[in-house]
């Protein structure tokens, strides 16, 4: 594939990643000179015309958005038979290879990227699109600390049966929320609660809930409460813990009701890690502040990224 040019254009130059559906390269763009990302879809995926047919309207309405903490898609065709999506190109690391290195990332960090992937998913609920696939993997981080969110609307358009089609399509029901591992529609709410998965995973190192099979992971979603993050790493302040586990409720109508709701929860807890918040108008216990974890905050991403790279 190295050396196609994709619409007189995008000149692969680079193999980057591969996932369950596509395969991902380092392109340039003949016309600005620029580096761009060409997501080049699976054969296999060719031959499903519903699967085909969401993946241009949800790449459409992707395409419409346009937000600092996400992944712009720029273009999308079909060439040879190959299908592909052109979009900004993204150096750096995903923040799945970031918490594998790390083990666990700092509180404050952990809060800093959870409140950027929040800030793209409000954009993008405003204009009525869902992620479905939050996970680390669609987490990118550069070597200047910026988070940007990959995949809007249209990793998971293949719908619940791509939990059988590859390892790292799996490897996505890490982080479903229970309606989706149950098939039930999926709606603003699962992307929060998938956020709560992934900050679980920033905090711990760990996901909440594994197994050998896709469907014990899944029941777990639906039924099991996730071991509090404090018990797996003791200095996760009760605050954030409120968190992520408010986040993850198994209820939607339990969970923040929208990403900016828990942004700013976020934004409390790194304020007064001590004191437990059930909503954003006032704090149950408030206990005087600690740490100064706000401080800390305002450094933890900032021009200069020395937790990433
Ligand atoms: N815009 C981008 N810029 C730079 N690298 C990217 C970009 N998008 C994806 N990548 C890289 O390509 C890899 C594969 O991405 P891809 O989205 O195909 O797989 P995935 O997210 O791991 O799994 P899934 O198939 O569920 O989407 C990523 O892990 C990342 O390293
Ligand atoms: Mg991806």
């Amino acid at each position: 594939m190295i050396g196609r040019v994709f619409a007189q254009r995008y000149r692969l130059e680079e193999f980057v990643g591969k996932g369950g559906m596509a395969l991902v390269f380092r392109a340039n763009d003949l016309r600005t000179g620029h580096d761009v990302a060409v997501k080049v879809l699976r054969p296999e995926f060719n031959s499903d015309a519903e699967f085909l047919e969401r993946f241009q309207r949800e790449a459409l309405a992707a395409s419409k958005m346009s937000h600092h903490n996400i992944v712009n898609l720029l273009d999308v065709g079909e060439e040879d038979g190959y299908r592909y999506l052109v979009m900004e190109y993204m150096r750096g690391r995903t923040l799945k290879e970031i918490i594998t290195e790390k083990g666990n990332l700092p509180e404050p960090v952990a809060g800093q990227i959870a409140i950027r992937i929040l800030s793209a998913l409000q954009h993008a609920h405003d204009n009525g699109i869902i992620h479905r696939d939050i996970k680390p993997q669609n987490i990118l981080i550069n070597a200047e600390g910026m988070v940007k969110v990959a995949d809007f609307g249209i990793a998971r358009v293949a719908g619940s049966n791509t939990l059988t089609k590859g390892d790292s399509v799996m490897g996505s029901v890490h982080y479903f929320s229970p309606e989706q591992a149950r098939g039930e529609d999926v709606t603003a709410a699962s992307d929060i609660y998938s956020v709560g998965v992934v900050m679980y995973e920033m905090l711990t190192g760990r996901v909440p809930f594994d197994g050998d099979t896709p469907v014990s992971i899944a029941l777990q979603h639906i039924s099991t409460p996730p071991k509090a993050p404090s018990l797996v790493v003791d200095t996760i302040s009760p605050a954030m813990e409120q968190v992520v586990l408010t986040a993850m409720s198994k209820e939607m109508r339990n969970r923040y009701r929208d990403a900016a709701d828990m942004a700013r929860a976020i934004r409390a807890a790194l304020q007064n890690p001590q004191s437990i918040v059930t909503s954003t108008t006032a704090p149950v216990t408030a206990l005087p502040p600690s740490a100064s974890s706000a401080s800390a905050a305002k450094s933890a991403v900032g021009k200069r990224c020395w937790w990433c790279c």
